[in-house]
This record gives C-alpha cells, sequence and structure tokens, in this order.
C-alpha cells in the first residue's frame, strides 16, 4: 500500500482560505499562509506600535529622579516599566511574522520606521505625567481596545494584556491630576499649562483624517483595523470632554460644543500642518529621542552578545 500523496493547494485556493478566515472572523495565526502584503502591513503596524512604547518611556522617564514623592516615583516607575513590557510583546509579535528584533530596532534608529508623533513633545512639569497618563494614555486605550479583536491572533492576544495595564496608566495620571487640582493655585495653573500643551497633539494620535489616510481601507477589509480615525477620535472627545469637567480644567478649543442632536462634541480644526512637521521629524524632540535610542542600543550592545554566547553555549 503505497501513501496517499499530498496534494499541495493552490496559491487560489490558499488565498480562499485566509478569506474565508477574515469572513467567518477567526483569527490568522502564525503557522497560517497569509498574503505577504498582509504579513508587511503586519510588521509595518506592529513594529511602529512596539517603537512608540519603547520611545514612550523617555517623556516621562525624564521625571524618574524628580518625583514629588516616594509614592509617586514608585506609581511612575511601574508605568514607565509597563510600557517596556508592551514594547517586549509587540516585537515578539512581530517575530512571529518573520521580522528580526534587530533590525527593527535599526530601522527606527535609522529613521526608516516611525513611532507615535505624541512622544516627540517635552515634559516640561510633573503635571505633564498626570495628563499623558489621562490623554495620552486614554488615547491609546480608544485606539488599542479594538485591536483586541484584530485578525492576527499574537497581535491581539498582545493588545488584551496591554489593554488593561493601559487604564491603570490612564487611572494613575488622572488621580495625579485630581490631586493636584486639590492643591494650590500654582499647581492648578501647572495642570491647566500642560492640557493647554497635550490636547491637541492627543487628537493627532489617531493618525490623518479619514479622507487623507490611504492604508486605512485595506486594513479595515482584513480586520486589522476594526474602526476609522475619525470615528475613534470622535470617541476620544465624548470621553475625555466631561472627564475635563469633572477635573476642572478647560479644554483649549473655544469650537467643542455637545451636539444636542447626535449626543456628540463637535470640535475645531486640527493642526495637519504641525502633526506633518513632527511625523516627518521636525518636532520638538524627535532628535533627542532617537539619540537617546540610538546610545542605549550600543552602550547595550554588550548585554545582547553576551546572552547570545550563553545561548549558544547552552544549546551546543
Ligand atoms: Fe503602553
Ligand atoms: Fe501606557
Amino acid at each position: 500500500m503505497s501513501a496517499p500523496t499530498a496534494v499541495r493547494p493552490t496559491e487560489d485556493e490558499l488565498q480562499a482560505q485566509f478569506d474565508a478566515t477574515i469572513a467567518a472572523d477567526r483569527r490568522i495565526e502564525p503557522r497560517d499562509w497569509m498574503p505577504e502584503k498582509y504579513r508587511a502591513g503586519l510588521v509595518r503596524q506592529i513594529a511602529q506600535h512596539a517603537h512608540s512604547e519603547i520611545i514612550g518611556m523617555q517623556p516621562e522617564g525624564d521625571w524618574l529622579l524628580k518625583a514629588p514623592s516616594l509614592r509617586r516615583k514608585a506609581v511612575l516607575l511601574a508605568k514607565v516599566q509597563d510600557e517596556a513590557g508592551h514594547g517586549m510583546y509587540l516585537y515578539s509579535a512581530a517575530e512571529t511574522l518573520g521580522a528580526d528584533r534587530a533590525d527593527l530596532t535599526d530601522k527606527l534608529v535609522n529613521g526608516k520606521q516611525k513611532y507615535s508623533s505624541i512622544f516627540n513633545y517635552p515634559t516640561l512639569t510633573y503635571a505633564d505625567c498626570g495628563v499623558i497618563g489621562w490623554l495620552v494614555d486614554g488615547a491609546a486605550i480608544c485606539n488599542q481596545v479594538p485591536l483586541c479583536r484584530s485578525s492576527y491572533g499574537p497581535y491581539a492576544r498582545a493588545m488584551i494584556r496591554v489593554c488593561k495595564e493601559e487604564s491603570f496608566h490612564q487611572r494613575q495620571g488622572y488621580e495625579l491630576l485630581m490631586t493636584m487640582m486639590r492643591g494650590t493655585d500654582a499647581q492648578r495653573a501647572m495642570v491647566q499649562d500642560a492640557v493647554d500643551r497635550w490636547w491637541w497633539p492627543s487628537l493627532m494620535m489617531f493618525g490623518p483624517p479619514d479622507d487623507d489616510s490611504p492604508n486605512s481601507a485595506q486594513s479595515m477589509a482584513w480586520g486589522v483595523k476594526r474602526h476609522s480615525n475619525d470615528e475613534l477620535r470622535q470617541r476620544f472627545v465624548d470621553m475625555s470632554v466631561p472627564q475635563a469637567e469633572a477635573l476642572g480644567v478647560t479644554l483649549p478649543d473655544p469650537e467643542l460644543a455637545l451636539d444636542e442632536t447626535t449626543g456628540r462634541y463637535r470640535f475645531g480644526q486640527i493642526d495637519w500642518t504641525e502633526f506633518k512637521q513632527v511625523i516627518s521629524g521636525n518636532g520638538p524632540c524627535n532628535e533627542e529621542r532617537i539619540t537617546r535610542r540610538r546610545a542605549a542600543r550600543d552602550d547595550n550592545a554588550w548585554v545582547t552578545e553576551a546572552a547570545t554566547a550563553y545561548a549558544a553555549k547552552h544549546s551546543a
């Protein structure tokens, strides 16, 4: 008796299987066949996300040695450390698609891959740490909760844990701001100033408007992305306005108003010229962020080399 010969599925059959998995809202896993554009698009998105987590440690990391109390220092340290963990899950998810972690870092420091524009703004006072937690992590939650249902299994699963930690980040930020708002006039002014500087860049975190977002349609068809940039931005505004009122701060937008018919907030025009400037490398801190990241890679190369040598010795 001869063994049955395995019939290799054709490219069309593989594509049909992939399409059926997406249509049934099931997950694509690393062992599954996937179109090259799907794979490359995911590597780009996951790498950009991982880079944002790692670069995102810098603005708040600047305050670790200047935190006003031991309690604040412990909270901030835990938060910044979480962001390192998020970067690690995401680089691991990119590795399941065949990407190489060291190569991704090289692309970041050589300016070939991007990270979120928001981390190119400076943290001028301790209130900035609170506002980053409230608004920046808050915007990240709006962006990332739908990614828990992303069609790529490892990415979706990484997002579940990341989102749990992000809600801690948002709460610690809001709690810090609440405390400052109960403090002195100078502290309240510090919070308002930080809100004035971070509000518009937070709205830019959702990316360009839908009619100027070339990759969005394909990404939504593949179930990687679940909602459009403008839809997520609107959700974030609707969520943040009542929180600003409870806090007692004014959001720096005279056009912000509740639309009685839709129950949603109308808001002013975003400065997309500023966004394009920052994303193309000309924000206030782009150079500093990348210089530091490059130095960390180079100064710590011996750790990677030692770990690689140790692993090779053990497997031998
Ligand atoms: Fe994070
Ligand atoms: Fe976070």
